[in-house]
């Protein structure tokens, strides 16, 4: 069964087809990150904008070229911005109306823990590997620019919310510094690329930053396990004030050379590695309670800064200490993409009816 999967939450138009839930047989992402950019985060006007006059050219290109025609059409209707998804949901139910073909309505974050198990079109070998049946029953990750997400997946299409983060996402945190420290928008790769080149040349000395730590009784508004949860809002803290005890970090551009393609002092490379490593270690020590608490076959990583490499290996390390199988997405599928849309419709193929009065649904829940 093929479907077209469509993906307007944020600032990707995108849209992919799908066989049978893994094998990718066209992917096309059009990124919007050079329009925000110069506002340093994401604006909802121009990304509703952008989407309205991208959408038909990204989707006619996925489906252009797809091998036959689509056998249903699945879009992302929460969460996200509302002025964006509706650019998606119009199109998607445009398109399943002139197709005559089923809509299915997806999960943004649920989409991003399908993303591991995509395969590109004739890789026999990653056709062979586990399905999210046989990857199941699982934990997993979310960890994007909007969202800091574990749940438990005793089924496909189950979810169950055990842990997340109390205020930003790790991706904000990353861009926030990368405010701070002067790094442009947005900061997430450009910081892992710095902190990689700065440890690669030998950096040891790291800056003790606070490792995500809820304050005491901040969870219980939650109702979620405090060792499950995260908070970086101490270490943002932390890193202002450091920049402000070191006014030259920010101030003065003396001693600059190339750290991973970006021109930094070795003493900002420092402060990004260190920053960097709290967040991984943040997400690994929750990582580490969770699957203490619920011991799992397999760990699900996905979004944009399951990307990043130190929290990749960090992860890696934590599953292999427990004995649990990892599952990754690949990088060209760690950011939003259509394909993971259209991978996850498979599991919900039978759950079409109704889809025509599908509404935007900005702050839709995992499992919701
Ligand atoms: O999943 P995504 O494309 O969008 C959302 O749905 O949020 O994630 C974008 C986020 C941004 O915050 C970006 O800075 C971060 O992912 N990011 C990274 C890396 N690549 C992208 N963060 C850390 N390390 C990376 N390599």
């Amino acid at each position: 069964m093929d479907i077209l999967g469509i993906e307007t939450s944020c600032d990707e138009t995108a849209a992919a087809v799908v066989r049978d839930g893994r094998e990718v047989l066209s992917d096309v992402v059009f990124t919007q990150i050079p329009l925000h950019r110069p506002y340093g985060g994401v604006v909802p006007e121009i990304a509703s904008r952008a989407h309205v006059e991208k959408i038909s050219q990204v989707v006619g290109e996925a489906m252009r070229r797809a091998p036959r025609p689509v056998d249903a059409v699945a879009v992302t209707y929460g969460p996200g911005l509302a002025p964006a998804l509706v650019v998606g949901i119009n199109a998607a139910k445009g398109l399943a109306k002139a197709l005559g073909v089923p809509l299915i309505g997806i999960n943004h974050l649920e989409a991003h823990l399908h993303s591991p198990f995509l395969h590109d079109a004739g890789d026999a070998a990653a056709a062979a590997s586990p399905g999210p049946a046989d990857a199941c029953p699982a934990l997993g990750l979310v960890v994007s620019g909007g969202n800091t997400v574990w749940v438990d997946m005793p089924r496909p299409g189950e979810y169950e919310v055990v842990g997340e983060t109390l205020d930003d996402a790790a991706g904000e945190a990353f861009d926030k510094a990368a405010k701070t420290l002067g790094l442009g928008y947005p900061g997430g790769l450009k910081m892992d690329r710095i902190a990689s080149a700065w440890i690669a040349e030998g950096g040891r000395d790291l800056i003790p930053f606070p490792k995500g730590r809820p304050r005491d009784g901040v969870t219980a508004l939650a109702g979620l396990p405090a060792e499950l949860c995260v908070s970086f809002s101490g270490l943002k803290t932390a890193l202002l004030r450091h920049v402000k005890a070191n006014p030259s970090l920010v101030e003065s551009r003396e001693g600059e050379r190339d750290f991973g393609g970006f021109a930094v002092t070795p003493e900002v490379a420092r402060v990004v590695a260190s920053y960097q490593e709290a967040i991984a270690q943040a997400l690994a020590d929750r990582t580490r309670a969770a699957l203490r608490r619920r011991p799992r076959r397999s760990f699900v990583l996905g979004g944009g800064v399951s990307l990043n490499s130190r929290i990749r290996a960090v992860l890696a390390d934590v599953c292999a200490e427990a004995g649990t199988t990892l599952f990754m997405a690949k990088p060209k599928y760690t950011g939003d993409n259509g394909a993971m849309v259209a991978g996850l419709a498979f599991t919900w193929r039978n759950r079409a009816d109704g889809a025509m009065s599908l509404d935007a649904t900005p702050s839709l829940e995992i499992g919701g």
